[in-house]
């Protein structure tokens, strides 16, 4: 019998999608990210959201003044690349500046009304934010698009393939260089539009979305950590993101929307979307490529994908992985509250080396 691998290592990986809040908490989770991954594309809803160029300057330089209060030497090289929130009053210039910067590497999309605080969000994409695409495509900036409709009549389980059709589609139609992120893929629909689709087209996905189902919003009672948008959906859609993530396609890349909420944020009558998995995000990945027999895919998926599709070179730095029964803690510290790590109390197979 062939022995299972008792440690990996990797080219430093990347997130292509993470949410680092602001003051308090983000000198608190902060580390969580910059001891595995080299570079992270920052969220910028924040409250107010980030959407001018300024403000992502001093968003990232507060992010650099958290960094360097971080006790461990090896995290003090993470980089932040910095992205825009789309509005319907986003200028043409307000792009190029973003462009010129050299630290602004995306413009994201929120529809408005579809996520954790998205209520400054696009109405109309097409109707109010042409001028700013077509700036956008010249100057090479990609769109990273939160990929659901709001309308209220659409199931919320089928936001993302409507989404498909009636604002990926006449987009791509429109701006046919426009590089596009379809951010934390949920579907079959979506893989396989990513899959087929021409044009530079690409995709991030979550490591709760490779892992688990609908189900785990349910199991055994109301489970408010397992609960972000996109929702988790059935099996199928679950198995159509393992095979796109481990396949050959260079269009999928790891993006693990770390979203965390106080505990009591979540846990109340109206809880908010989000999960927190950067405390163990890498342990999470290799646990479901492992799952399908596919650890030799992570490097790929992790490390070289994203770079490629944004132009930046691959890391030089590597990361190990360990076999280990690596358990998750019940909460962490987050600024006076605390947060509850996605699976809480679970153990993984594998830990990053210190
Ligand atoms: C994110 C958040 O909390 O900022 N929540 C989530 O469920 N993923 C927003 C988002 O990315 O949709
Ligand atoms: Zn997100």
């Amino acid at each position: 019998m062939r022995h299972p691998p008792q440690s990996l290592t990797i080219r430093q990986p990347d997130d292509w999608h993470l949410h680092l809040r602001d003051g308090a908490v983000l000198q608190a989770i902060l580390g969580d990210s910059a001891r595995q991954f080299g570079r992270a594309i920052i969220m910028p809803n924040l409250r107010p959201p980030v959407t001018t160029t300024a403000q992502a300057a001093a968003y990232r330089a507060r992010i650099l003044g958290a960094l360097a209060e971080v006790p461990d030497e090896a995290a003090t090289r993470f980089q932040p690349l910095m992205t825009l929130y789309l509005t319907d009053h986003t200028a043409p210039d307000e792009i190029l500046r973003a462009c010129e910067s050299g630290f602004v590497h995306g413009v994201k999309l929120y529809p408005a009304g579809a996520t954790t605080h998205s209520d400054a969000g696009v109405t109309d994409l097409l109707g109010h934010c042409t001028g700013a695409l077509e700036a956008m495509q010249r100057q090479g900036m990609p769109l990273l698009m939160h990929g659901e409709v709001t309308d209220p009549t659409v199931d919320l389980f089928d936001r993302e393939a409507v989404f498909i059709e009636r604002v990926m589609m006449p987009l791509r139609k429109a701006f046919p260089e426009l590089k596009v992120v379809f951010e934390h893929l949920t579907t079959r629909e979506g893989a396989q539009y990513v899959s087929e689709a021409p044009g530079p087209i690409a995709a991030t996905i979550t490591a709760h979305h490779l892992l688990y189902n609908r189900n785990a919003l349910f199991q055994g009672g109301l489970r408010p950590h397992w609960y972000c948008l996109p929702v988790l959906k059935r099996e199928t859609h679950r198995l159509a993101l393992i095979e796109a993530a481990t396949g050959a396609s260079a269009r999928f890349f790891l993006g693990t929307d770390s979203a965390p909420h106080p505990r009591g944020a979540k846990e109340q009558d109206c809880g908010c979307a989000g999960c927190y998995t950067a405390h163990h995000a890498m342990a999470l990945y290799a646990t479901a490529f492992e799952a399908v027999g596919r650890l030799e895919r992570l490097e790929a998926f992790a490390s070289l994908n994203g770079p490629a599709f944004y132009g930046l070179p691959v890391n030089t730095a590597t990361l190990t992985l360990e076999r280990a029964d690596a358990a998750i803690p019940q909460e962490l510290p987050m600024g006076d509250d605390v947060v509850v790590p996605l699976a809480a109390g679970e153990s993984l197979p594998w830990r990053v080396r210190r």
